[in-house]
């Protein structure tokens, strides 16, 4: 059967969605990321790809720290939310209620609610025409004991598979489910239920 040929993307679904925490104090932010990709193994990093547009890219960019943070997958509408509202003007920490703990290594907090949490520090960036790739190294890695094998490594089949879009469709924004009066309602009540 003959292929259409269509506009060039990235598509390659599915893909992970992390929750990124960044900067420090009360200047903290957090916001959704699936561009994220495993790049080297010793020592081991990682790339994640950020606008220059988003709050917490200056964030990244100056302090050379972020934590990825590894959600449950019930934690999808969580991720919406930050997601698709901005730090500048919106504080996302209050509208969610979610918790940080201080991480081992970096100045970013880390989510308590995410079973699995990355402490990078960035050592290389690209400049691409729409995004910064950041490289990082795992400089420290937290795990709940309940998404542990026996060899003391993550495992996603314990850890849901971590919270990933299955919808090809799907891009930075979850369009289908974005209808923000609700998410901020839904968050509201996850937040007053914890
Ligand atoms: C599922 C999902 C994945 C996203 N992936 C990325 C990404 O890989 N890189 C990026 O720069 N923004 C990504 N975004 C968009 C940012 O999370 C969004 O613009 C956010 O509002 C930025 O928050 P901030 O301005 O507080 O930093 C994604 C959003 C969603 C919902």
């Amino acid at each position: 059967m003959s292929k259409v040929q269509l506009t060039p993307n990235t598509t390659l679904y599915p893909v992970p969605v992390v929750l990124i925490t960044c900067g420090a104090g009360d200047k903290a932010n957090l916001f959704s990321l699936n561009r994220i990709a495993s790049c080297n193994a010793e020592p081991p990093m990682i790339s994640i790809s950020v606008r220059p547009s988003r709050a917490s890219y200056d964030l990244i960019d100056q302090t050379g720290e972020f934590v990825v943070n590894i959600p449950w997958p019930d934690l999808e509408f969580v991720s919406d939310f930050v997601g698709t509202t901005s730090g500048r003007e919106t504080d996302k920490w209050q509208e969610t209620g979610l918790t940080t703990q201080t991480a081992a290594v970096v100045t970013p907090p880390m989510l308590d609610a995410c079973p699995v949490n990355l402490e990078c520090q960035v050592r290389h960036t690209l400049r691409l025409p729409s995004h910064s790739l950041f490289v990082a190294e795992v400089v420290a890695l937290h795990a709940l004991p309940e998404v542990l094998n026996g060899r003391q490594e993550v495992d996603f089949q314990r850890a849901g598979a971590g919270l990933a879009y299955q919808a090809g469709v799907v891009r930075e924004r979850p369009v289908n489910k974005f209808r923000p009066d609700e998410l901020r309602q839904q968050i509201h009540r996850w937040r007053d239920g914890n």
